[in-house]
């Protein structure tokens, strides 16, 4: 396993790699979900590169940029038992360099939900997304369904600017009591963390009344909303109930569906979702 902090050195490990990349990209303090994407990319292909970089450019003011956790140490032991060939961890000084001044901009799919709740946040993620592609040229590339309009955010810019990468979806991995696996649930105190599984009840409670039959978007999004607001420590930023191709908000689950919620649990801002067939 090579690891390597800036581009020039990436570039000529890359040239060496015969056969087919499989790339993973996070923001590192790895768990067993970020792990699973680097066991499917393992499987699937003759080399794997990771990168971890913590972002700026998608955490707005007052986001948790600072306090996003950290530990390099532990994340280079995960991959090495992961059998990762290449790990990129670049400076902000290589990622954006002084005079860096381009962006890719995704229209519509970002200026709901979690663009809607984080201006620029999707900005930030296509353009780091874009720039990691370029340096790393992979065949597929894998993404957590944890970060559902994410997903459809870089399979758009994929698309749209001929990238030719195959965007492979990895399901969402979670806890025991159904909380999504997650960088932030470390911020949660022991009483926030057993708060937190309301997100999956709800989404559950969705997909159930979906199940049974229940078409109505604002029935559906009612009892949602009443079981969260049981959670004294839960407060809600949005309940959706989206076509899942193109994130728009639906009246009515006549077409594939994607519930999805963003909650606090206390400081910290959680987000879940849940395809309804
Ligand atoms: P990060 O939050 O570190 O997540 C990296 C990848 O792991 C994402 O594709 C995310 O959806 C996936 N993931 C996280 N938790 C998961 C879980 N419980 N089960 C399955 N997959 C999970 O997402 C980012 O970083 C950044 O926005 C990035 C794409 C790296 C761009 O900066």
């Amino acid at each position: 396993m090579q690891v390597v902090k800036t581009i020039p050195e990436l570039r000529a490990l890359r040239q060496k790699l015969s056969g087919t990349v499989g790339f993973v990209p996070t923001m590192g303090y790895l768990h067993e979900g970020h792990l699973a994407l680097v066991k499917r990319a393992r499987t699937e292909n003759s080399a794997v590169i990771v990168s971890i970089y913590v972002n700026p450019a998608q955490f707005g003011a007052g986001e948790d940029f600072g306090a996003y956790p950290r530990d390099l140490n532990r994340d280079l032991e995960l991959l090495e038992g992961e059998g990762v060939d290449v790990i990129f961890v670049p400076s902000d000084g290589e990622m954006y360099p002084p005079g860096f001044s381009s962006w890719v901009h995704v229209e519509k799919v970002t200026e709901r939900l979690e663009g809607a709740s984080r201006p620029g946040h999707f900005r930030g993620v296509a353009t780091v997304v874009a720039k990691l592609f370029n340096m790393v040229a992979p065949a597929k590339a894998y993404f957590g369904q944890k970060d559902a309009q994410q997903v459809v955010v870089i399979k758009r810019m994929v698309a749209d600017l001929n990238m030719g990468i195959e965007m492979v979806l990895v399901p969402t991995l979670r806890e025991s009591d159904g909380l999504a696996i997650g960088s932030r649930n470390i911020c949660l105190g022991p009483e926030e963390r057993r708060a937190a599984a309301i997100l999956f009840k709800a989404l559950t409670l969705a997909r159930r009344l979906g199940q049974e039959g229940e078409k109505d978007v604002d029935r559906i999004r009612r009892r949602m909303i009443s079981l969260i607001e049981q959670e004294p420590l839960a407060r809600i930023d949005y309940v959706s109930l989206a076509d899942a191709e193109t994130l728009a908000e639906l009246d009515l689950i006549d077409r594939p569906a994607l519930a999805s919620l963003a909650v606090w649990i206390g400081k910290t801002r959680l987000i879940d979702n849940m395809p309804l067939e």
